[in-house]
């Protein structure tokens, strides 16, 4: 499995995910300018198989209807929920506990609603985490633009993210941290976000 993590606009992380046996392709959050995820799949012979949005917002999904006209046999991925609000289509839903495969790559999907009402995390391969909007580097996500939720986001974070292993490492949807990614259990160690105990201790995060 091979992860690259792209720095794209001001601060949003777009991610090309691939197994380099098959050469099958994930983009991950196509938000902004694709010139580097593409130059990624030219450079290794990769074949694009899935443009998958972790949440709704433009800075994430803005570039995938274009993506998908320059790679036809593209298929469009988000949840249901978030799925609603796109500009565009998608081809594939998921929930949940689904899973896709890119050749020998597992993909494994949460629902982490909090920042949206369908964010989603993926689970690369038991070894990554892309969290999108839903857990940065030292922080969360946003809980008050529309369709956010506090007590979504609080569940989320303790029942989805604090409960899977601390090997994972964490590749999230924006560039806010003081590294680009880390491990999941130096994040629950220190992540004031993850730290907090009770939902009114989380509301009261600054
Ligand atoms: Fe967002």
């Amino acid at each position: 499995m091979v992860i690259k993590q792209i720095l794209v606009g001001f601060d949003n992380f777009s991610y090309v995910v691939y197994c380099p046996v098959h050469k099958k392709t994930a983009i991950v959050d196509p938000g902004f300018d694709t010139t580097k995820a593409l130059q990624v799949l030219t450079s290794n012979n990769l074949i694009l198989d899935y443009i998958i949005l972790t949440h709704y917002h433009t800075d994430h999904s803005a570039e995938a209807q274009h993506l998908q006209k320059m790679i036809p046999a593209s298929r469009i991925v988000c949840s249901k929920e978030d799925g609603q609000r796109l500009s565009v289509k998608p081809d594939i839903i998921v929930s949940d506990g689904s899973t896709l495969k890119l050749g020998n790559v597992v993909l494994s999907f949460l629902l982490t609603p909090g920042h949206t009402p369908g964010g989603i995390c993926i689970i690369v391969d038991d070894e990554a985490l892309l969290t999108g909007d839903t857990l940065f580097i030292g922080d969360c996500g946003r809980t008050d633009l529309p369709g956010g939720n506090l007590e979504e986001m609080f569940r989320t974070l303790q029942k989805k993210i604090m409960t899977l292993p601390d090997e994972l490492i964490v590749y999230p949807g924006h560039d806010y941290g003081e590294k680009p990614f880390d491990s999941l259990g130096n994040q629950k160690r220190s992540n004031k976000t993850l730290r907090a105990r009770t939902l009114k201790e989380f509301s009261l995060i600054p």
